[in-house]
């Protein structure tokens, strides 16, 4: 499976972010990894509980930087972020109840939003966050 790969232009400009997000491409390539080197169900799952579990966290640590108030992407990026998250959680539950599910489609969906959403919306983030610092150092 094609893996995903940290490059600077992901970066958002806040280290605190920049560096979850690199934690989450390692995460998410550990998931790939266990699936394609064809891991006991167990180890698979385990992998990806921690990648459902950071990207809860991480995506709180998002939301504790967002002023709803003043962020006007607030509602699209908490709608994005919770999507994802009922998603995987949706997954893992198949998973861990024993259903067949479809893991390579799964990790190539993750893969693929979390590329795009630091892309799109996290970048959008990133500018509000330079801008609240921006006016805070006026
Ligand atoms: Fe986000």
């Amino acid at each position: 499976m094609q893996h995903a790969t940290w490059s600077d232009e992901m970066s958002i400009g806040h280290e605190v972010i920049d560096t979850q997000h690199k934690r989450l491409l390692v995460l998410v390539n550990d998931v790939a990894e266990a699936v394609d080197k064809g891991y006991e169900q167990e180890a698979v799952g385990a992998a990806l509980r921690r990648l459902c579990d950071y990207t809860v966290d991480h995506f709180a640590t998002e939301e504790d930087l967002m002023d709803m108030d003043a962020y006007v992407h607030y509602d699209q990026h908490m709608s994005e972020h919770m999507d994802c998250t009922n998603k995987a959680l949706e997954f893992l539950q198949a998973f861990s109840s024993g259903q067949q599910v479809d893991m390579r489609g799964f990790v190539d969906f993750v893969s693929k939003w979390v590329y795009a959403h630091i892309m799109g919306t996290d970048q959008k983030l990133g500018e509000f966050l330079r801008q609240q610092a921006q006016a805070a150092g006026a």
